[in-house]
C-alpha cells in the first residue's frame, strides 16, 4: 500500500460548490448482480475508487468483459472462474457480494473469507444461514468457503439482526427462483433499493414493504441486463455538509439526494448549520451562528443516523460548546479515530459504545493516522479546522470511499496537499 499522505492547514471562512459522486455502497453489489446474467449490464455515475477498481479486477479475473467510460460501466459475459482472489478479498470485504449472485446462477462457487477489518470483526453468519436453508452446502476450509447446490428452494427467512449486504446478498441468491419467498428484518439503506431496481429491470418481482421490513421476491430462471444509474453518495454528501458547518464556510453540495440524508439534516441544524435546500440535489449549508452546539446521536441502521457519518460528527462536536454524547450501536470497534483527535486536543472519554464529547475552543494541528475510510474523512475536516498544520497517514482508507477529495477541496480554497512520497 502507497505510504501516501496529506498536508492540511487550518482552513475556514471557505466558499464554493462541491460535487457529490456516485455511492460506492451501490457501486459495488450492481457490479456483482451482474454475475446473474451474460447479457450487457450498463452502470452509470460510477466513482472513481479504490474498492470499485478491486471489483472491477475480481469480475475481470472470475471472467466477465468490463469496460469503462468516464463514469459508465459496461460489463457482460459468463464467469468462467467461480473462486474469488485471496488478495482482492483481503483488499475488500465488499467481495463477498459475488456469493449471492454465484449460488442464483452457477449453483457453485469458492469465496475467500472476507475476514474482520479495524471497525469491528464483521461476520457473514447471516449471509450462510440464509444460504443454508434455501439449500446451499457450505463447506469452510483453508479461509474459503465453498458453495455448492443441487436444487435451490424458497425461503421464509429473518435476519437476526439487519444487515446490509446480507440483505442485498440474499436478494440475488433469490433472483432465480421462480416460487416466492419471503425475507423479513431487511436493511432498508438506498443503496439496498438501488440493487433492487437493477433486479427488477432483470426481470426479479420484488415487493418491499418499509413499514414491516419484509421483502417478497419471485426470480426468473433468466435474467436479462440492466441499465442503472448508481444513486449519490449519501455519506460523501454528509462528509461535507459537516465540512462547512466546522469550518464556517457556505458551501453548495450538488448531485446529491436530500431524502438520503433526512437524519443527517436534522442533526446539522441542531448544532447550528443552516441548510437552504436549493432543490432535491442541491443544498447549500453555511453557520447559522459562530458556535457549534452539543449533539446527543445514536447510530441506527437506515433511516436512523447512519455509522458511516459517527466520525465526521465526532470531529465537528470536539469544538462544540458543551459535552456531547455518540452512542455507536452498529460496529464493536468504531471509535478509534477518538484516539487520533485527541492528539489533536479533542477531549474525549469512551465507556464501552459511548463517547462522551466536551468541546475545546479549537483543535490545534498534528500529524495523525487513519484507521478506517470513514474515520480518514473525520480527520480531514478536523485537519481544515485545527490551528497550524496536520499531516494525515494511512490515506488509501480515504482513496477506498472518496473521489479524490483532496482536488474537490481544493477548489472550494482548502489548504490541502497530497505528497506521494
Ligand atoms: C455495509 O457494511 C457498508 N458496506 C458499511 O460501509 C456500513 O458501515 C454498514 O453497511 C452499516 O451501514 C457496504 O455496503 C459495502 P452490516 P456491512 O452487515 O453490510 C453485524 C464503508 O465505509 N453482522 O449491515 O458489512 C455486523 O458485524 C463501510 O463504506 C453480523 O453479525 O454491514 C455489524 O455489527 C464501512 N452478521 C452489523 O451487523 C452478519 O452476517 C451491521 O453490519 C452480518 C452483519
Amino acid at each position: 500500500m502507497s505510504d501516501a499522505y496529506l498536508v492540511i492547514e487550518q482552513s475556514k471562512h471557505m466558499e464554493g460548490t462541491l460535487e457529490v459522486s456516485g455511492a460506492k455502497n451501490a457501486t459495488l453489489p450492481l457490479m456483482a448482480a451482474t454475475i446473474l446474467t451474460e447479457e450487457p449490464c450498463i452502470i452509470r455515475n460510477v466513482p472513481n475508487l479504490l474498492d470499485i477498481k478491486n471489483m472491477i479486477e475480481l469480475l475481470s479475473d472470475m471472467g466477465k468483459k468490463i469496460t469503462m467510460d468516464k463514469n459508465t460501466l459496461c460489463i457482460e459475459g459468463p464467469i468462467l472462474n467461480k473462486e474469488t482472489r485471496e488478495d482482492i478479498v483481503r483488499k475488500m470485504r465488499a467481495s463477498v457480494l459475488v456469493m449471492g449472485p454465484l449460488i442464483a446462477k452457477y449453483k457453485s462457487g469458492k469465496v475467500s473469507m472476507p475476514g474482520g477489518c479495524s471497525i469491528g470483526a464483521r461476520p457473514i453468519d447471516q449471509h450462510l444461514k440464509a444460504a443454508k436453508k434455501i439449500g446451499v452446502d457450505i463447506e469452510i476450509e483453508q479461509g474459503f468457503i465453498n458453495l455448492k447446490a443441487q436444487n435451490l428452494n424458497p425461503i421464509d427467512f429473518r435476519f437476526d439482526m439487519i444487515t446490509v449486504t446480507g440483505t442485498e446478498n440474499v436478494f440475488c441468491m433469490l433472483s432465480t427462483l421462480e416460487d416466492e419467498s419471503i425475507l423479513r428484518n431487511i436493511a432498508l439503506e438506498p443503496e439496498v433499493i438501488n440493487l433492487a431496481d437493477a433486479l427488477r429491470q432483470m426481470g426479479v418481482l420484488i415487493e418491499i414493504d418499509e413499514l414491516e421490513r419484509t421483502a417478497k421476491i419471485k426470480g426468473k430462471k433468466e435474467l436479462k441486463g440492466f441499465d442503472i444509474k448508481v444513486i449519490p453518495d449519501r455519506i460523501e454528501a454528509g462528509t461535507f455538509m459537516v465540512l462547512a458547518l466546522a469550518t464556517g464556510s457556505k458551501i453548495n453540495i450538488v448531485n446529491l439526494n436530500v431524502n438520503h440524508i433526512e437524519s443527517v439534516l436534522q442533526k446539522l441544524e441542531i448544532a447550528g448549520a443552516k441548510v437552504d435546500i436549493l432543490s432535491p440535489d442541491s443544498v447549500l449549508v453555511y453557520p447559522k451562528e459562530d458556535k457549534i452546539n452539543p449533539l446527543y446521536i445514536e447510530t441506527l441502521e437506515y433511516p436512523g443516523f447512519p455509522t458511516d457519518m459517527q466520525a465526521q460528527f465526532m470531529s465537528l462536536l470536539s469544538i462544540a460548546d458543551g459535552e456531547s454524547t455518540i452512542v455507536e450501536n452498529i460496529f464493536e470497534n468504531r471509535f478509534q479515530h477518538a484516539q487520533e483527535l485527541a492528539r489533536m486536543g479533542a477531549c474525549i472519554r469512551i465507556h464501552s459504545k459511548t463517547a462522551y464529547v466536551k468541546g475545546v475552543k479549537s483543535l490545534k494541528g498534528a500529524e495523525v493516522f487513519s484507521t478506517d475510510l470513514r474515520a480518514s474523512a473525520g480527520l480531514v475536516i478536523a485537519g481544515l479546522m485545527a490551528e497550524g498544520k496536520s499531516i494525515i497517514r494511512n490515506i488509501y482508507h480515504l482513496d477506498r470511499g472518496y473521489d479524490h477529495i483532496e482536488q474537490k477541496l481544493e477548489k472550494i480554497g482548502a489548504k490541502v496537499k497530497r505528497i506521494n512520497s
